[in-house]
């Protein structure tokens, strides 16, 4: 049967894909089946990394390489406290990347320049809305200077990593989402960077 034979090849193609290529190299074989895997919705073709990039005709904003999703347009509450070193702004592109779907605001099939065909927008405990006044913040400078600020803070490795390992990455030298979750693995389920077993991934940048 068709659908039983393309099961199968998909099968063939992910465990060609798990086997030959290291586990921290991005590949479709681990966004296939995540929530992240949006091939069913009616204007996705099939196609997993449509709803997020393009090779051609990216969006004008390019939030993160060769975008391919309409933009939130929200102005987000940000996190305060009166303990916190940092200065949060408003989402830089690379975490504005993420709340274009998961802030509420932002049909999930507006991707291409296409009009939605119906896919809606994000419902439920994943939605973080644009109030993130209840959220770890993030779009900040995270450097050596608000280590020695706060206290309690390991010193980066570099503007592109906290760790020298390069697991939890920075942007530019700035904490965004994806310093914490790889929106292309979800082998520590959450989408994130490192499992949080013994609470190891706050540990990567706090020293408590
Ligand atoms: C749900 C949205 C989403 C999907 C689906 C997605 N990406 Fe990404 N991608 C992102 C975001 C956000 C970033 C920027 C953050 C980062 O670098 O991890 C990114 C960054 C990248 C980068 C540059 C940084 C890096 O990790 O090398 C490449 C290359 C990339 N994606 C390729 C792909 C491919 C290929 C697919 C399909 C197999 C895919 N992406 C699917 C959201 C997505
Ligand atoms: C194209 C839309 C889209 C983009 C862009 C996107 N996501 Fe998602 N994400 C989803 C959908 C859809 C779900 C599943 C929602 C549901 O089940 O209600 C999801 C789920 C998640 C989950 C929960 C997964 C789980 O198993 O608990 C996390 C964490 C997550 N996304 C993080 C991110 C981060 C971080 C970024 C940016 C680096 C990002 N997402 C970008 C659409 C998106
Ligand atoms: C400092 C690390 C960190 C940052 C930054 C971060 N997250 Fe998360 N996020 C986590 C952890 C850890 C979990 C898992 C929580 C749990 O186990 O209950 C999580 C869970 C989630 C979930 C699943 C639903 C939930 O509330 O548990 C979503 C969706 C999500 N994050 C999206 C985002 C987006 C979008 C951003 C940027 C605006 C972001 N995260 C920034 C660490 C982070
Ligand atoms: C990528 C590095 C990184 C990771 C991972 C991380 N944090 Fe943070 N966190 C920071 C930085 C940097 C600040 C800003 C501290 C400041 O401004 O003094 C911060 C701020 C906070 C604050 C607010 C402090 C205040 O004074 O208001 C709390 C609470 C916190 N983090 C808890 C956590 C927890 C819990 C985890 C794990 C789920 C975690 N963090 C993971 C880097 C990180």
């Amino acid at each position: 049967m068709k659908t039983t034979r393309l099961t199968q090849m998909r099968t063939l193609a992910a465990i060609v894909l798990t086997v030959s290529i290291p586990p921290m190299t991005l590949s479709g074989a681990t966004i296939s089946g995540t929530s992240h895997d949006l091939s069913a919705m009616t204007n996705s073709a099939g196609q997993i990394c449509v709803t997020c990039h393009t090779p051609h005709n990216a969006q004008a904003a390019q939030l993160v390489p060769l975008w391919n999703h309409a933009a939130t347009a929200a102005t987000f509450t940000l996190y305060s406290s009166s303990t916190l070193k940092a200065v949060p702004g408003q989402p830089s592109n690379q975490s504005k990347a993420c709340l274009s779907c998961h802030d509420g605001t932002v049909a999930l099939d507006s991707f291409g320049g296409k009009t939605p065909a119906g896919g809606g927008l994000m419902t439920g405990e994943d939605k973080l809305g644009t109030d993130l006044s209840d959220d770890h913040p993030v779009s900040f400078t995270y450097d050596a200077a608000l280590a020695t600020a706060n206290g309690g803070l390991v010193t980066p490795a570099s503007a592109a990593s906290v760790d020298s390992a390069k697991v939890v990455p920075l942007f530019g030298g700035k904490l965004e989402c994806a310093s914490c979750h790889n929106p292309h693995d979800n082998t520590n389920t959450h989408f994130l960077r490192k499992a949080n077993a013994g609470s190891a991934l706050c540990l990567t940048c706090h020293n408590k």
